[in-house]
């Protein structure tokens, strides 16, 4: 979808419009007749979401109707969805070109509604032989937005695609190899970001006993993606990401068809380099080191066992409990690395990481955790709920600990009891960044989406790239 600014009189536009009506004061500015309007005050009198449509031909006026009193990021979140509701309008009447414009509306309101229809916009098409509909161009009122601002929510948009094009390919075109070249080819062709490739021999000497065991089932080889970008000379945020880039379970195979959709292991991965290729596209004055460990997960001839006791990056002992409890496995490792190496300020990681994430809350928000990083995780709820991408803190008592120490080694890589697996996950991980401030993201719940949801069809969400740019871009006015 092509997005442009355009200066737009709404009364005499010829083509297809919507028109974002939020507040009873632009009604003699609405772009109908005196009957219309009477129409959509009587609509508005019974409840004021709504999308009403109205013919113009050859085009159409779309009245997006909303209650522009509320909560300015529940507002925000009910046009990004409203938009979704207008897109299957749009299909239905083969829409190609629209403008947007409003009257009395924040251009806070406009961005949501933009960023909801170019979001609703992204289908996984390129295995699919026939045409899929989508809107070609999207023209915007230029008084809400400079040319300027446009682009960098482009740039954020574009990143978002981009994550979830790689979430939905599976693993058979998209293995820990493919990914990682991929992600090389894109720094390659910007400026300030460096990306390393460690293979597994580089893994090997590195010593990575976590990622290297989670990798010895599988006939495609690991990789270790650092990528790099320096905004400013802080000491670096580093951004760990889960990439599993298949998640059979190992020996411990998953049953039935809790197989199904494990091709979005890697999401936590997709996220973290799309957060720092969209600050680098912007460029944020902020210093960020992703670090992507990557992976498939499988049971071949050599494939890790239970009671196998690993050596990680720093030394640390871990039994294997469980093979499908791998993903901490390799990012231990990554964590671990990024702390001993790179004197973070902060290091976040974001992981599809425990089907009890889900359990507890669903698809409507990430389980999160901090050690040392209470601000930081205050932040990113705050922007979390700015952006409607929600966080919710789960407690890290030092009780928990008793459950991931094991009888043969210093850790087990999962809790004694089922109970609380995605705490007894984050506290794993929070081992391995010691002392430095860590902030884990469980996203196993809003990565990938089974029904549709809101402005996300089935797939890949890219959920977390907007609250962590947005916690980005909070961090430069701290440092200024
Ligand atoms: N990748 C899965 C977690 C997952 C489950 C993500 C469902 C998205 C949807 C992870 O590697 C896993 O298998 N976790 C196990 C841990 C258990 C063995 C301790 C789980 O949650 O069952
Ligand atoms: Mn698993
Ligand atoms: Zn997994």
């Amino acid at each position: 979808m092509i997005h442009k600014l355009q200066s737009i009189k709404a009364k005499d536009y010829e083509g297809n419009l919507v028109f974002l009506y939020g507040d009873e004061c632009a009604e003699r500015n609405l772009p109908l007749t005196r009957k219309e309007v009477e129409l959509i005050k009587a609509r508005r009198e019974r409840d004021k979401n709504f999308v009403q449509p109205f013919d113009r031909l050859p085009n159409r006026i779309y009245i997006v109707s909303f209650d522009s009193e509320r909560d300015a990021s529940v507002c925000q979140e009910h046009l990004r969805r409203s938009a979704m509701q207008l897109l299957g309008m749009l299909e239905t009447d083969r829409v190609d070109e629209l403008a947007v414009s409003g009257d009395g509306t924040l251009p806070e309101e406009v961005a949501a509604f933009v960023e909801g229809l170019t979001l609703a916009d992204y289908s996984f098409d390129r295995y699919r032989s026939k045409e899929v509909y989508h809107l070609q161009s999207l023209i915007i009122d230029s008084v809400y937005f400079t040319p300027d601002e446009l682009e960098a929510s482009q740039h954020l948009w574009n990143r978002i695609f981009w994550c979830r094009e790689w979430v939905n390919m599976p693993v058979q075109d998209l293995n820990a190899a493919a990914f990682a070249d991929e992600l090389a080819s894109i720094a390659a062709d910007m400026a300030d970001v460096s990306c390393t490739v460690m293979d597994k021999k580089q893994i090997e000497s590195l010593r990575m006993g976590g990622l290297l065991a989670v990798n010895r089932g599988s006939v495609d080889e690991p990789r270790f993606v650092v990528l790099e970008y320096k905004g400013s000379d802080e000491a670096p945020i580093c951004l760990v990401g889960k990439g599993v880039m298949y998640d059979t379970g190992g020996l411990n195979i998953k049953p039935e068809d809790y197989m199904q959709e494990m091709k979005s292991d890697m999401a936590g991965a997709a996220t973290m380099a799309s957060v720092l290729f969209a600050a680098a596209d912007n460029d944020l004055p902020v210093h960020l080191v992703a670090l992507l460990p990557m992976t498939d997960n499988r049971p071949g001839y050599n494939a890790y066992a239970a009671d196998d006791i690993l050596t990680m990056y720093d030394g640390t002992t871990v039994e294997v409990v469980n093979t499908d409890a791998e993903g901490r496995l390799i990012l231990a490792d990554a964590i671990a690395y990024a702390a001993a190496n790179y004197k973070p300020q902060l290091i976040v990681d974001a992981a599809t990481l425990t089907g009890a994430a889900v359990r507890a809350i669903s698809t409507f928000g990430i389980a999160a955790m901090q050690t040392g990083a209470d601000n930081p995780l205050t932040m990113m709820k705050l922007v979390g709920e700015q952006v409607y991408e929600r966080l919710v803190e789960f407690p890290m008592w030092s009780e928990y600990d008793e459950l991931i120490k094991s009888d043969v080694a210093d850790l087990r890589n999962c809790g004694t009891t089922p109970q609380a697996g995605t705490i007894t996950a984050g506290k794993f991980l929070a081992h391995f960044a010691g002392k430095v401030p860590y902030v884990h993201l469980d996203i196993a719940g809003v990565a990938y989406f089974s029904k549709p949801q809101h402005y996300y069809r089935v797939g890949a969400s890219g959920y977390g790239i907007r609250m962590l740019y947005a916690f980005l871009q909070m961090q430069d006015m701290i440092n200024e």
